[in-house]
């Protein structure tokens, strides 16, 4: 299926896409990150556009390069990709977070590089904006897409996320399983709603994930079925 012409189910929808992992500095040489590659969001990307989307990409750090023919906005910290959201937010159909967004960050970034001295050195950190979280709380007619990365409990964590952050979806992968999660080019997913597991995919790369999660989403948000 995948490879072929995709149905132009998402035409005249604006769609912001994340993907990556944030940087939240430490001083101006080094900062926090993840293992995100990017790969994840990036194909969503792709694929959202092939089917007509107006696409934004908020890209963290990224492995790959994104495609040249996509609109993309490359963001460091929570902070920065929250502020491009909202830039974006006004007349946005959907929202799809596939982005590693750092949890805590330091509470100062120094101005300078950092100088060694002690022995041990304790870095004091703050949580982060959760920026699902806010847009699940300021959503109005948007279509929300949330991911949740788990080593254990995937069903009870997915929906516990998918309740609190107002989504009308949540993909689920277990990030432990071979083939699955960070820097993977296959994935191995659930979708959740609101009334439970909607899909158990198996072992796809992650452009027919992506292909899979937009059906479901354009079925909801267009009421098209395919
Ligand atoms: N997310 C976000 N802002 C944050 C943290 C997470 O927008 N500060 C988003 C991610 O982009 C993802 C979803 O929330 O779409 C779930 O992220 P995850 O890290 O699995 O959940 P957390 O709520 O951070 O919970 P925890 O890490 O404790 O499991
Ligand atoms: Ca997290």
């Amino acid at each position: 299926e995948v490879g072929q012409v995709k149905p132009r189910l998402l035409e005249g929808k604006k769609i912001i896409v994340t993907a990556g992992g944030t940087i939240e500095r430490i001083d101006p040489v080094r900062y926090i990150t993840n293992d995100s590659s990017g790969k994840m969001g990036i194909a969503i990307a792709k694929v959202a556009r092939d089917m007509g989307a107006e696409v934004y990409l908020v890209a963290g750090h990224i492995d790959v390069a994104p495609p040249k023919d996509i609109h993309v906005i490359p963001v460091q910290s929570a902070q920065d990709m929250y502020d491009a959201i909202l830039a974006l937010w006004e007349d946005t159909d959907v929202v799809i977070k596939a982005a590693a967004v750092a949890d805590y960050r330091p509470r100062n970034a120094a101005d300078q590089k950092m100088k060694k001295s002690g022995e041990t050195m304790t870095l004091e950190m703050v949580k982060t904006v959760d920026i699902l979280e806010q847009l699940g709380r300021m959503k109005k007619s948007q279509f929300l897409v949330g991911f949740a990365a788990e080593t254990n409990d995937v069903e009870t964590y997915t929906r516990e996320k998918l309740i609190r952050k107002n989504c009308d979806l949540m993909v689920a992968n277990d990030v432990t399983t071979e083939g699955a999660g960070f820097r993977s080019d296959t994935n191995i997913v659930q979708i959740h709603d609101r009334n439970g597991l909607v899909e158990q995919l198996p072992m796809l790369s992650k452009e027919e994930v992506a292909h899979r999660l937009l059906t479901i989403m354009a079925e909801r948000v267009c009421g098209v079925h395919s």
